[in-house]
């Protein structure tokens, strides 16, 4: 255990930083181990007279330090692990420091560091730090001119801003100048330098100016960026249209990097991105993968506004810039591929992720009021449940106030540091209405559970619905309150006609009751609707209710919840070994009929056939047993594939797509849909169906047909996995994404046998754990999807976690420390895997030299 408890940082503590940092003059001198840094720093006080200047630095050499041209001798000054302080300083000086860093040694993928042979830097949230000594909090704003000077096998010299100059230098080196006219913190600044190809266009914004656009790549890799171009661009229209947002610069570039802790970053004027989520082309990547390039493009390029334009006061206001620019990147995608079933996909990873760590000893607010290490809230909580309130915000506003309330936020907060009560203060103002209960949204952790018991009088023909919220408690957070929930509801009669348009009922108290008169014939009830809150509901409805929403509801988010819900409670009573083989049966039919409706889409279609993944299974079932819900949940799909067989294996035929592969949501829905056939039929892996879906997989012209192939002869398992699992490694062995889909398609493999066979691939020459997408292909991937392998009764799933833990958070803190999660759960799972699981925390947290951000998460795992 180490011995230092480092102290948590608080929201109550803020105070603002006494200095304005005017100019910031940074001079870079790239070379792979021993790169030199030198920063000259406009400073005016703004504090207190006598204020000391703190700078924070780390890992950082440090050669030299003056105040206005006067090197400092060392009595001057302090310099230890995390800061250098100056103790007796003017109040207008220019600090000059100059410091060496070695961007080859850093393996933590933050500051700056290589990747292919090639520079490149990540500050958010605290990477800066690591590579000049500054104050590196997102409330100090700084103008920014950069030089940058490099060998000449790095052609490509890039920062924020515009290129101001550039040349030839002494021996083969050249340099760059690049200025930023815009004040931006710390976190925000961006170098790259490399050889590397560049595609280019460029857009016309809404009052005329010409923007180009570049997107640097892997030499021989252009073509590759085309879709995530074509996706920038109408990014940048739609937040014209929808917002009213332009850019701001003459130029905006992205680059592709390989080895990368996160998907991308929204750094001013030069993104950067993992390039998982920039390559694609219809032989290497999946329409999941075009699906989400297009998404974090238009996501980091919302950011300019949401984020960079006004960014946050402290690291608690962090879902100010990501939850608003999550809610804006789910309404563009909403737009680009249709909005019920964009809604129903943003709901299951909602469910999956920010549910389950609501639900575990991870549980924090939107904004939480203290923290450890900033890196470990870059959570589902911040982006997706953020997401969620700002959409909860909208509904009860109403769109037209909704925009003015964005409106005046975008005017009076330009160019600053604000907050989350600075926002919601614009929409209330806005709006006229008192906000106040709002807020309580940001501050309350937990996932409510709102209980709805109708009584319908059909003598007066009233409907009298009993509401009731109420929240778990959570770390911290003994007692919670009520908050204002808004529930969509409507109503339809018994033959699945609409008795009643939906309207907005706000719980906003324990409980409330709503009288519905007029209510002609008896109703079912749809409530919730388009998931109108991040709720877990309740009802009485009966399971005749549910079918008559699967068949007719208008509100299609609901008419697919009715169908999880329907699977759900089948496989959980299967599970306990109760099964309803009748009901089991009579869903088989239900599913059917809803296949055959013309009227709905390929890619609806597709979501309803998929039942309930088992990791959302798990969160329902206390104590959770990960072999019964996987047995349980396969016996559902195998009487669905016997019972539908003909429909499946005739949909499966007909959603194969003849002629030139396109991307678009169309063409995607039908692929969608021909891989959930897919899926269904290996659950019944009878000559015909194998012969099928072998032919699929050897005939498949594009990756999403490929995959989908793949993971269905994985999961038959024996000879018939061997060879596809053989014959894909040799196919793609030189394309990292597509091996990366290989080492996952592996982790989720269902097999008994699967253990062992990914320890073994921990051994492959192609596994790379100092790449992160290389890593989570693997130890993730297996850990989250593969629950019934990964809780393995002997523990052993638990210690191979446990292993890739200690051994990346050697040199990756920020990924490692993203691995524990899945045995933070161990209160939930039956109690001898629950204490193999604490067992394994426990070894983790005994280790000697951890870092900071497993301490924090490993510490709140036991607590
Ligand atoms: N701001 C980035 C985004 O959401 C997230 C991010 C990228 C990040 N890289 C990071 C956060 C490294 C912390 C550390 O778009
Ligand atoms: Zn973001």
């Amino acid at each position: 255990m180490r011995t230092d408890t480092p102290q948590p940082i608080r929201l109550t503590d803020y105070s603002p930083f006494p200095f304005a940092i005017e100019t910031t003059r940074l001079v870079f001198e790239l070379h792979p181990s021993a790169t030199r840094v030198r920063a000259e720093l406009a400073v005016r006080r703004i504090g207190a007279a006598g204020e000391a200047l703190t700078l924070n630095g780390e890992r950082l050499k440090l050669m030299s330090v003056a105040i206005d041209g006067q090197a400092l001798s060392a009595n001057q000054y302090v310099a230890d692990a995390e800061h250098l302080t100056v103790h007796e300083v003017p109040d207008q000086f220019v600090l000059t420091t100059e410091v060496e860093i070695d961007p080859l040694a850093n393996k933590a993928l933050t500051g700056l560091y290589m990747s292919g042979g090639r520079f490149c830097t990540q500050c958010e949230a605290e990477g800066f730090r690591t590579i000049t000594y500054f104050p590196d909090r997102p409330d100090v704003l700084s103008r920014f001119s950069v030089r940058i000077e490099a060998d000449g096998g790095l052609p490509h010299l890039l920062s924020n801003g515009n290129l101001v100059d550039q040349g030839a230098l002494e021996g083969s080196r050249h340099f760059a100048e690049w200025v930023d006219p815009f004040p931006k913190p710390s976190y925000l600044f961006a170098l790259v330098a490399g050889d590397l190809d560049v595609v280019t266009d460029s857009f016309v914004t809404m009052s005329g100016r010409e923007v180009a656009l570049k997107i640097f790549v892997d030499p021989g890799q252009a073509s590759r960026a085309t879709y995530a171009l074509d996706s920038l661009k109408r990014a940048m229209k739609w937040d014209e249209e929808a917002f009213g947002r332009e850019y701001d610069l003459d130029l905006f570039m992205i680059v592709a990097v390989r080895d990368f802790n996160f998907g991308a970053m929204e750094n001013k004027g030069l993104n950067i991105f993992n390039s998982s989520l920039l390559l694609a082309d219809p032989q290497t990547a999946t329409d999941a993968d075009y699906e989400r390039i297009e998404a974090v493009v238009a996501h980091e390029y919302f950011h300019n506004w949401t984020g960079n334009r006004i960014t946050c006061r402290d690291w608690f206001q962090l879902c100010l810039k990501e939850g608003f620019t999550v809610f804006r990147d789910q309404s563009f995608s909403a737009d680009m591929r249709g909005a019920a079933v964009q809604r129903i996909k943003d709901v299951r990873v909602l469910r999956a992720r920010q549910f389950a760590e609501d639900a575990g000893p991870l549980a924090h607010p939107v904004r939480p009021s203290s923290y450890l290490k900033i890196d470990n809230f870059y959570t589902a909580t911040i982006y997706e449940k953020g997401s969620e309130i700002i959409r909860m915000l909208k509904t009860l506003l109403g769109a037209e106030a909704f925009r003015k309330g964005c409106d005046l936020y975008f005017e009076r907060h330009d160019g600053q540091a604000t907050t989350v009560e600075a926002f919601i203060a614009c929409f209330a103002e806005a709006s006229g209405r008192d906000l106040s209960n709002f807020f309580a949204w940001y501050e309350q952790a937990g996932t409510p559970t709102v209980t709805i018991a109708s009584d319908y009088d059909a003598d007066a023909q009233v409907l009298t619905l009993d509401l009731r919220q109420s929240t778990a408690p959570t770390p911290g957070q003994p007692a919670k309150k009520a908050l204002p929930i808004p529930i969509a509801i409507g109503l339809l009669s018994l033959d699945g006609e609409a008795l009643r348009d939906t309207e907005v009922v706000v719980l906003d108290q324990d409980a409330m009751t709503v009288r519905w008169e007029g209510v002609s014939k008896p109703p079912v009830l749809s409530a919730l609707r388009n998931f109108s809150a991040p709720v877990n509901l309740k009802t009485d409805a009966r399971p005749s209710d549910r079918y008559v929403l699967l068949a007719s509801d208008t509100d299609l988010f609901n008419r697919w919840e009715a169908g999880q819900t329907l699977a759900r409670d089948l496989i959980l009573a299967r599970a306990v070994g109760k099964p309803d083989e009748v009901g089991e049966e009579r869903y088989a039919e239900g599913l059917g009929r809803a296949l055959v409706d013309d009227a709905s889409e390929p890619a609806f279609k597709a979501l309803l056939l998929a039942l309930p993944s088992e990791p959302d299974l798990a969160l329902i079932s206390e104590p959770t047993d990960p072999q019964a819900l996987h047995d349980a949940r396969d016996a559902l799909r195998t009487r669905i594939a016997v019972h539908l067989g003909d429909l499946l294996r005739r949909l499966f035929g007909e959603m194969q797509n003849e002629g030139e592969f396109s991307p678009d949501a169309q063409a995607a829905g039908r692929r969608a849909l021909g891989a959930a056939c897919a899926d269904m039929l290996s659950a019944d892996p009878h000559a015909d169906n194998l012969a099928r879906l072998t032919g699929r997989y050897e005939a498949a012209r594009n990756m999403t047909d490929m995959i989908s192939g793949l993971n269905a002869l994985i999961s038959v398992g024996g000879a018939t996995r061997d060879s596809a699992v053989a014959h894909f490694h040799q196919a793609w062995r030189n394309e990292p994404l597509v091996m990366d889909k290989w080492f996952a398609a592996q982790a989720r493999d269902p097999n008994p046998d699967a253990l062992d066979r990914v320890i073994g691939l921990t051994q492959n020459a192609d596994f790379e754990p100092t790449n992160p997408n290389r890593l989570r292909a693997l130890v993730s991937t297996f850990a989250h999807f593969n629950p019934a392998r990964f809780h393995d009764p002997s523990g052993a799933g638990y210690r191979f976690l446990a292993d890739q833990i200690l051994s990346v958070d050697a040199f990756n803190p920020m990924t490692a420390a993203r691995l524990i999660e899945p045995l933070g759960a161990w209160r939930r799972y039956k109690p001898e895997l629950g204490a193999l699981m604490r067992q394994e925390l426990e070894r983790i947290a005994a280790h000697p030299d951890l870092s900071k951000n497993v301490l924090e998460l490993v510490t709140k795992s036991l607590a």
